[in-house]
C-alpha cells in the first residue's frame, strides 16, 4: 500500500557534471515500478537535475524556513519550488548538530515546505548515549511532536519520515533490522496519537544509517520499514541501482 521509496543523500559531494553521468548510468536501470527513486543533491545542481531526470525524483537536502530577506547564504522555499524540487530533507542530524537546528526550527521549516508543496523527508533519531540509557523512544516522541506541532497533514503521501539514529550514521554500523523496525513501528504509533491511524498508515517511514547493498532487503523485509535515506552508498552508481531494485517489496 505504501510505495516504498529509495532516497540518496548526496550531502556535500558530486560536481555537476559527476551528477549528471550518475544520473544518465542510473536511470535506464532502475526499476520500472515499485519504488519511488530519490536524490537529495546540492542546492547548486538541482535545477540541472529536474531538468534532466526522467525517473529519478529530486529533492534539496535543507531550506530556509522564511520565504526570502536578508539571509545569507540561505535557500528559500520559493525558489526550491520555482526549482521545481519536489522534496526536501528537514532535520538531518547533520543540521542539527552542525548549524543548531532545533524540533521549534524544523516545524517551521515542514510548514513552509507543505504550504510550498514540497514534501519534507523529516529525519528523527537517537544519538549513542541515548539509546544506551535506553531513552531512545523519549527522544524521538520529543523530535516527532515538536516537528508536527500544529502541522495539518491533508495528504500523507507526501509526507516522509526518516529515522536515523546518529550513531549509525556513516560509520559502517547499521541498526539492526529489529532495532529499526521498533523504533519506525513506535513513529509510526506517534503519528496514530497525532493523525489517526489511517494517516500514519499511509505515511512513509524510511530508515537511515549505514543502508549498504548487504543490509537493505533484512531492513526491507520489516512491516513498518518503507525504504531508505542513504548517504554514503547512494554515491556509487551500482550501488543506488541495487538498493533501488532491494526497495520492491
Ligand atoms: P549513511 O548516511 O548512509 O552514509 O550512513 C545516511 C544519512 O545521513 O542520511
Amino acid at each position: 500500500m505504501r510505495k516504498p521509496i529509495l532516497a540518496g543523500n548526496w550531502k556535500m559531494n558530486k560536481t555537476r557534471d559527476e551528477a549528471i553521468h550518475f544520473l544518465l548510468s542510473v536511470e535506464p536501470n532502475l526499476p520500472k515500478d515499485g519504488v519511488e527513486a530519490v536524490i537529495c543533491a546540492p542546492a547548486i545542481i538541482l535545477r540541472d537535475l529536474v531538468k534532466r531526470s526522467e525517473v529519478i525524483h529530486v529533492g534539496a537536502q535543507n531550506m530556509n524556513e522564511n520565504v526570502s530577506g536578508a539571509y545569507t547564504g540561505e535557500i528559500s522555499p520559493v525558489m526550491l519550488k520555482d526549482t521545481k524540487v519536489e522534496y526536501v530533507i528537514l532535520g538531518h542530524s547533520e543540521r542539527r548538530a552542525y548549524y543548531n537546528e532545533t524540533d521549534e526550527k524544523i516545524n517551521l521549516k515542514i510548514a513552509r515546505a507543505l504550504e510550498y508543496e514540497l514534501k519534507p523527508i523529516v529525519c528523527v533519531g537517537e544519538v549513542l548515549a541515548e539509546r544506551e540509557n535506553g531513552t531512545t523512544n523519549k527522544v524521538l516522541k520529543t523530535q516527532i511532536e515538536g516537528a508536527f506541532k500544529d502541522i495539518v497533514i491533508s495528504n500523507p503521501d507526501n509526507i516522509v519520515i526518516a529515522y536515523e539514529p546518529v550513531w549509525a550514521i556513516g560509520t559502517g554500523k547499521s541498526a539492526t533490522s529489529a532495532q529499526a523496525e521498533d523504533a519506525c513501528k513506535y513513529i509510526r504509533e506517534l503519528l496514530a496519537n497525532l493523525y489517526g491511524a489511517e494517516v500514519s498508515d499511509k505515511i512513509r517511514i524510511l530508515y537511515g544509517g549505514s543502508v549498504n547493498t548487504k543490509n537493505i532487503d533484512e531492513l526491507m523485509s520489516m512491516p513498518n520499514i518503507d525504504g531508505g535515506l542513504v548517504g554514503g552508498a547512494s554515491l556509487k552508481e551500482a550501488d543506488f541501482i541495487t538498493l533501488c531494485k532491494g526497495c520492491v517489496k
